[in-house]
């Protein structure tokens, strides 16, 4: 009688250690091994995700996800190409972030000098933690600025400059790279009054030797990172013809064919569609349907000098296809849709006034002292 109430109160004790044995051999890995590869410990972050404001779905993002970047010389058509994807239901562009190319800017600079590159590495900040840091702040940029969509997609023309390194941070993303005339760009530029670090607004010749180097320079990373990473759209093409580029550039990208790409202007500011800043230079223009008013505004601005040297001073005219002579160009015959978009356009300023106003758009650039900065500024740590 003696015996079972001792004999019962052994036993929790025999189980209990039995239980620490099986955690001990839990930790030393002898069992349930999870990390036997792993041969260092590593740090990880829980996945990231926005929540859909309306269908309260999850929409995760990481590095591995197929962005989309539009890159280009400002005034390019880049809006307008960003603003044609918006009207997609599954793709979100948004406004410029501004602080992207930025950031991507500063990065370069710190390993432009080997001494600070040196003392990085001795504090232990190696490549591979700045490039997910880096790849880190662009994605938290991206996801949340604006709605989630299934396809996110950034336009801050300038990034395209450091195209290859994106692509290092995001091996899936592609870009479209917007090329458009650089007459038509460098009127644009200095007749909108759009400041970019290095353009001398009072220069057409300076200017024109600018775009020549910065397209140039996008043009060697498209090349480098390859034709099924990026794709080159000549703005004046995709305005002639939209329908057949906005199917190759569809196509490009892996998303479906949708009718709403060639009615972007349907959707301004509304949600899921084309989120618009009152500030950005282009968006009092991007409120109307595809025309062809911007294509040859620039004929008869630029001086007799700079048009006569135009072969020398911005070679990349012809390499791109653009006659550096053609002082008159003819671009090529606009769709039918486009024809009846510029009668449409051109019938009536004030309408387009009245809906830029009603937007609260800034229409007039003139006496707007630097209110779009795309200059990338960075600072160089001390010595
Ligand atoms: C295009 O998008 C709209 C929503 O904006 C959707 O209702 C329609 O089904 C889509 N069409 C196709 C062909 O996917």
């Amino acid at each position: 009688m003696s015996f079972l109430p001792s004999r019962s109160r052994r036993t929790p004790v025999i189980c209990f250690v039995a239980l620490l044995f099986l955690i001990a051999l839990y930790q030393l890995g002898i069992i349930c091994g999870s990390n036997k590869e792993q041969p260092t410990s590593v740090m990880v972050t829980s996945e990231k995700y926005v929540m859909g404001e309306f269908d309260k779905k999850k929409y995760p993002y990481d590095r591995n996800m197929p962005l989309i970047f539009i890159g280009g010389v400002p005034r390019s058509g880049t809006t307008l190409m960003r603003a044609m994807l918006d009207a997609h239901p599954e793709i979100r562009c948004g406004q410029e972030t501004r602080v992207i190319p930025r950031i991507l800017q500063m990065r370069s600079h710190w390993y432009k000098s080997e001494r600070e590159s040196m003392r990085l590495a001795e504090a232990g900040i190696s490549k591979e933690v700045v490039d997910s840091a880096i790849a880190a702040f662009c994605l938290e940029i991206i996801a949340k600025h604006g709605e989630p969509a299934p396809r996110l997609c950034n336009k801050d023309p300038l990034t395209l400059k450091m195209g290859s390194y994106v692509l290092d941070l995001f091996p899936n993303a592609k870009f479209l790279f917007m090329v458009r005339d650089g007459r038509a760009t460098v009127h644009s530029i200095i007749s909108r009054k759009v400041t970019i670090t290095g353009f001398d607004l009072s220069s057409y010749r300076q200017c024109m030797i600018k775009w020549n180097h910065a397209i140039s320079a996008m043009y060697t990373q498209c090349r480098d990172v390859g034709s099924d990473r990026c794709f080159m759209v000549p703005y004046e093409q995709l305005v002639l013809h939209p329908r057949q580029w906005m199917k190759k550039i569809l196509h490009f990208l892996d998303v479906p064919w949708n009718e709403s790409v060639l009615h972007h202007d349907e959707f301004i500011n509304i949600p899921g569609g084309v989120p618009l800043s009152k500030l950005e230079r282009s968006s009092d223009q991007v409120i109307k349907p595809v025309n062809l008013e911007a294509l040859t505004k620039w004929t008869g601005h630029i001086p007799h000098d700079v048009l006569r040297d135009m072969p020398d001073i911005a070679p990349m005219l012809s390499v791109l296809g653009y006659d550096p002579y053609a002082n008159k160009p003819v671009y090529g015959v606009p769709d039918n849709d486009v024809r009846e978009n510029t009668r449409k356009v051109l019938a009536d300023d004030g309408v387009w006034l009245t809906k830029a106003r009603e937007l609260a758009l800034e229409v007039k650039p003139e006496n707007v002292i630097n209110s779009e900065q795309e200059s990338t500024s960075s600072s160089t740590p001390n010595e």
